[in-house]
């Protein structure tokens, strides 16, 4: 058949995007960025689309010619500039929906989420459920997948509680009692695969979910076994006390927790299972059984150790540059800085512009790391300016190889942690 996938490049869509051709099936994937999906997706017809522009049933019409069954699985968990809830999970799919139903698509399968309900409240399921309802409307052969949580190799959640569960201390909302229903992406593409070829009436919402539920502790627990790490201790953070936290978090853009997650984790996410096993015979893999069925690597221990580590160690390192930038330009007398110059051969008016001139280039290399600002292209300067520095003072003031405060030992494990968070930062 000949598919439209939507998403392509992400966890759920990269799994899809592999199983239908693996079927046989002509794929266009649209994605935002086509080249960079084909070096790691071969295989695919490419066309570009971005939902946060894609709103209106023209900007659709063309790429749907031939188009047999559209696949939408764009999604995100947090919004960021124009990367809204409103825009990727309601108004690009609504315009999408219409215009298949202008083109006369055979199917719609649209990956919406457990929870997008009548009981909704957060804007991540009001936005999903909106879309679902206006793709229901539509009279289309369609089906509304609403998947809990998804585990499976590169899912972003897993990761995060992988390296929660790796904590010395874990963390858990309250009683970390909140029930959640994992499904595993194997048995989510299953489904979407035997949906297909299956005729609906009257677009049906249905749950995808593991076989039962478990808390997010035992969850966190089992996560910890599996890792072969020692039992930990239990860090309960009241809900009182989540909530400002998930604030700054959102406000701070990338961090693990949100309002909006919160919100989710405490209201739960389970479903019975019974109308996934009956409508498509598919007996979902428990949690726990899929842990055990796939032992932890070398690779998973240090994955979950490091994630913590990641933004920690790029926020030293842009602390290194911006305390640095402070201190010589503002803190330490200028008196005594011109005189370590001057040790250097660097006299009169080349002492201040050298003392301003690199303190601001110290900042600015702080702030590009602070920001993530081109990072990839800024490692090179600044490990080019420690090794200037390093290299100007051996020769001018090799005493300071044995200062005991270590001025310039210390610069060599600073370039070693550069080029780790070059490798870890790298995507
Ligand atoms: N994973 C779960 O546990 C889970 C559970 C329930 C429901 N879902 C739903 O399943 C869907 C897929 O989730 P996922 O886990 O696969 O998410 P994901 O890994 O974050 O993938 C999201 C996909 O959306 C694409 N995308 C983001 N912004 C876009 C834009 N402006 N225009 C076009 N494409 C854009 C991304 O493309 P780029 O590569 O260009 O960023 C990526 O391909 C989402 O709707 C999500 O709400 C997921």
């Amino acid at each position: 058949m000949n598919i439209l996938l939507t998403g392509a490049t992400g966890f759920i869509g990269s799994h899809l995007l592999r199983a239908l051709q693996a079927q046989g099936h002509q794929v266009t994937a649209c994605v935002r960025d086509p080249a960079s999906a084909a070096r790691q997706f071969p295989g695919p017809r490419y066309i570009t689309c971005d939902f946060t522009r894609d709103h209106t049933v023209a900007s659709w019409r063309d790429r749907l010619a031939g188009v047999e069954v559209i696949i939408n699985a764009v999604g995100i968990i947090r919004e960021s500039g124009a990367q809204t809830f409103h825009a990727l999970h309601f108004a690009a799919p609504r315009a999408l929906f219409l215009a298949a139903a202008e083109a006369g698509v055979k199917k719609v399968i649209q990956i919406s989420a457990l929870g997008a309900d009548d009981q909704a409240e957060s804007r991540y399921h009001l936005t999903k459920r909106a879309a679902d309802d206006v793709l229901a409307g539509l009279g289309l052969d369609c089906v509304i997948l609403r998947p809990s949580i998804v585990h499976g190799a590169g899912a972003k959640s897993s990761e995060m509680f992988r390296a929660l569960a790796a904590l010395p201390f874990i963390p858990v909302p309250d009683d970390g009692r909140q029930l959640l229903q994992p499904i595993h992406i194997d048995d989510l593409v299953r489904v979407v695969l035997a949906s297909i070829a299956k005729p609906e009436a009257g677009c049906p919402r249905i749950d995808l979910v593991g076989p039962e539920p478990i808390t997010f502790l035992d969850m966190l627990l089992q996560m910890r076994r599996w890792l072969g790490l020692s039992r930990p201790r239990v860090l309960h953070v009241p809900y009182a006390l989540l909530l400002p936290l998930a604030r700054i978090g959102g406000f701070l853009g990338n961090a693990p927790i949100t309002p909006e997650t919160a919100a989710m984790l405490r209201r739960g996410n389970c479903a019975p299972v019974q109308a996934l096993i009956e409508r498509f015979g598919i007996n979902p893999t428990g949690f726990v059984q899929v842990l055990d069925g796939t032992p932890a690597t070398q690779a998973d221990r240090w994955h979950a150790r490091l994630y913590w580590l990641r933004p920690l160690l790029r926020l030293s390192i842009a602390f290194t540059w911006i305390g640095t930038a402070i201190v010589s330009a503002l803190l330490y007398p200028a008196a005594d800085s011109y005189a370590l110059l001057a040790q250097t051969g660097i006299q009169g008016i080349y002492a201040p512009l050298t003392l301003y001139g690199a303190a601001a280039l110290d900042l600015a290399l702080g702030i590009a790391v602070l920001t993530r600002y081109r990072l990839r292209e800024t490692v090179w300067p600044q490990i080019a300016v420690i090794i200037g520095y390093m290299l100007i003072i051996s020769w001018a003031l090799p005493e300071y190889w044995l200062h005991p405060f270590g001025p310039l030992t210390k610069n060599v494990p600073l370039l070693a942690a550069i080029l780790t968070m070059y490798a870890m930062e790298r995507r």
